[in-house]
């Protein structure tokens, strides 16, 4: 009996195998990786300062997965937790064909609840630098995150050579839980939860101390490069006279950062997975939901250890520089040189001259030349009846009950706001973006935009002051299920006649695009996979207030798995609605 079962699943395995491997263009190599992960919480010192996290196996950060372009991921995730659902999104990865294994609470899938399993599965089709994360309440703030590399498919090659390699994934920490913070932002009237109190490299800081103490004319307490295991900086032991490549990925809940190594240029060859005209700078930005590769090469003097530096960008900086080594030298002597100097957290125009030197490698895929559908979201912060919410063409996004995906598929009536929310946010010529928005005009939904299949939209995301006069903040937007490619920027308010000036030619495919403050950004991307879509600011606690909106495409073709259909679309629905249809009997 236990010899046929075992026959069964090696069947079903060998079935899936080939499969796989015959509909992958790329190569006969592309295996299923398979993963067991578990989920609760710990108790953790991030930054030496005791809190909880989210762990992963245990761990935090959460394992990193590494994958070869056209490979599957098989992750069996089982929540450990014992009042809370969850689900985990895998940033950057288009689920062409699967759209249920997105990970987002709502739209994809009901949280898998307390004590049950859910298995994800989904392909890999691009070699690049993602990462993963929480996607339920603030549970990427409590730090369900962790690393997911996709390498070249077996026998390709990277356009551009390196001799060795490594991953940072940044984050910032608070000693505030993410539940006390998730409050705190949905009182009334709300708390804002401040800036964080570290900078995490691969979830490693230092509170309240600095490696570079020495160098400071503030008076910092020094602190030690082998503080204790949870948080000792995490150095990079490099040779002489070698190309690394960096891989760097930003979760950080709300910070916009900076990198720079000390005396090395960074050359910037990959964003998002996509790969990049190479370009050289001295520091970079990287916004939350942001990934990118650089190379640099060891050719500073050997006998020399230099800084490592991240800093707050876009934010009047409370949150001391996250600072590491990039070691030489076999012991971990300090630098003689201070940390490097990041441009100032307002200066703006050195952030917008970093974006416009970002443009697609050669031979990358261009964008269609015309659009069918352009949608301008006014970014706004809102008061609605005292509760302080972020509204997109004035509608603050609650999410449903029922995920999307389930209720648009199976038409279950009333499951969200049937009226999709406008393309324009109305008052186009009379509208002021540099004050605050007026009193009592956003209101909340769940309505979706529904996007003709196979039709390229345009988004001009169109930023404007918040609720206090002269500011208006950084907000960068990212896209489930697709990559996008971003035709431009500008300050003020958006005209029909900026379209003139769109990149047409050369412009980088993202899933992630920063808005400036007072300015536009315009995307382009064609609706051509199945399924619900987030779109929203990647800033935790702005999308937590509403600071996002749906696409739904090509839904009547999606053909979703009947184990998947039970299990992940039917919260929300009553008894009486599940037993007439059985959408999953198994
Ligand atoms: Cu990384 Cu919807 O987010
Ligand atoms: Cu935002």
């Amino acid at each position: 009996m236990e010899q046929v079962n075992y026959y069964l699943i090696n069947m079903e395995f060998l079935v899936i195998l080939l499969f796989s491997s015959s509909s992958s263009s790329s190569s006969m190599a592309a295996t299923i990786k398979h993963f067991k992960w578990h989920v609760e919480y710990k108790h953790w010192s991030p930054d030496g300062v005791e809190g909880t996290v989210l762990a992963i196996n245990g761990r935090f950060p959460g394992p990193t997965i590494r994958a070869r372009a056209g490979d599957t991921i098989n992750v069996e995730l089982t929540n450990k937790l014992t009042t809370e659902g969850l689900v985990i999104h895998w940033h950057g990865i288009p689920q062409i064909g699967t759209p249920w294994a997105d990970g987002t609470a709502s739209i994809s899938q009901c949280p898998i609840n307390a004590g049950e399993t859910f298995v994800y599965r989904f392909k890999v089709p691009k070699a690049g630098t993602y990462f993963y994360h929480g996607h339920y309440g603030m549970q990427r703030s409590a730090g369900l995150y962790g690393s997911l590399i996709v390498d070249v498919a077996e026998g390709e090659t990277e356009p551009f050579r390196y001799d060795g390699e490594f991953n940072l994934l940044l984050s910032d920490w608070w000693h505030k839980s993410s539940h006390d913070q998730d409050l705190d932002l949905s009182s009334a009237p709300m708390r804002w939860i401040g800036e964080p109190q570290s900078l995490l490299i691969n979830g490693r800081g230092q509170f309240n101390c600095s490696l570079a103490a020495h160098f400071s004319k503030a008076r910092i307490s020094p602190c030690s490069f082998r503080g204790g295991e949870q948080y000792a900086p995490y150095i990079l032991h490099v040779r002489p006279n070698m190309t690394y490549r960096l891989r760097l990925a930003s979760t950080t809940a709300l910070s916009a950062l900076n990198f720079a190594i000390g005396e090395h240029k960074l050359v910037v060859v990959e964003g998002d997975g996509n790969y990049l005209k190479p370009f050289s700078v001295d520091n970079m930005d990287i916004y939350s939901g942001e990934t990118y590769s650089v190379l640099f090469t060891t050719n500073q003097n050997p006998s020399q250890n230099y800084f490592i530096s991240i800093t707050v960008r876009g934010r009047e900086p409370k949150t001391p520089p996250a600072l590491t080594l990039l070691n030489y030298d076999d012991d971990h002597r300090h630098p003689t040189r201070p940390p490097p100097v990041a441009p100032r957290w307002d200066d703006y125009d050195a952030s917008i001259a970093f974006s416009n030197k970002i443009l697609a490698l050669e031979g990358s895929p261009k964008p269609p030349s015309h659009y069918h559908r352009r949608i301008v979201l006014l970014n706004t912060q809102n008061l609605i009846d005292g509760y302080t919410k972020w509204a997109i063409n004035n509608v603050s996004l609650v999410l449903p009950t029922t995920p999307y995906l389930g209720s648009i598929k199976y038409g279950i009536p009333n499951a969200f706001d049937p009226k999709g929310p406008p393309d324009r946010f109305g008052d186009e010529e009379g509208y002021d973006i540099t004050r605050p928005a007026p009193i009592q005009t956003a209101v909340y939904g769940s309505g979706v935009y529904v996007l003709r299949f196979n039709t390229t939209v345009d988004v001009v995301l169109q930023n404007a002051n918040v609720l206090k006069a002269n500011v208006s903040e950084i907000h960068p937007w990212h896209l489930h299920g697709h990559d996008f490619w971003v035709l431009g920027y500008g300050a003020g308010k958006f005209r029909d006649v900026d379209e003139a000036g769109f990149n047409l030619r050369n412009p980088p495919l993202r899933n992630t695009a920063v808005v400036y403050p007072y300015g536009w950004t315009a995307l382009r991307f064609v609706a051509d996979n199945p399924g619900a879509w987030a779109f929203h600011c990647h800033i935790e606690p702005h999308l937590h207030m509403g600071m996002g909106t749906v696409f739904v495409e090509g839904a009547r073709r999606v053909r979703i798995p009947t184990p998947v259909a039970a299990e992940a679309l039917a919260c929300g629905l009553t008894g009486k609605w599940l037993m007439s249809h059985n959408p999953g009997h198994h």
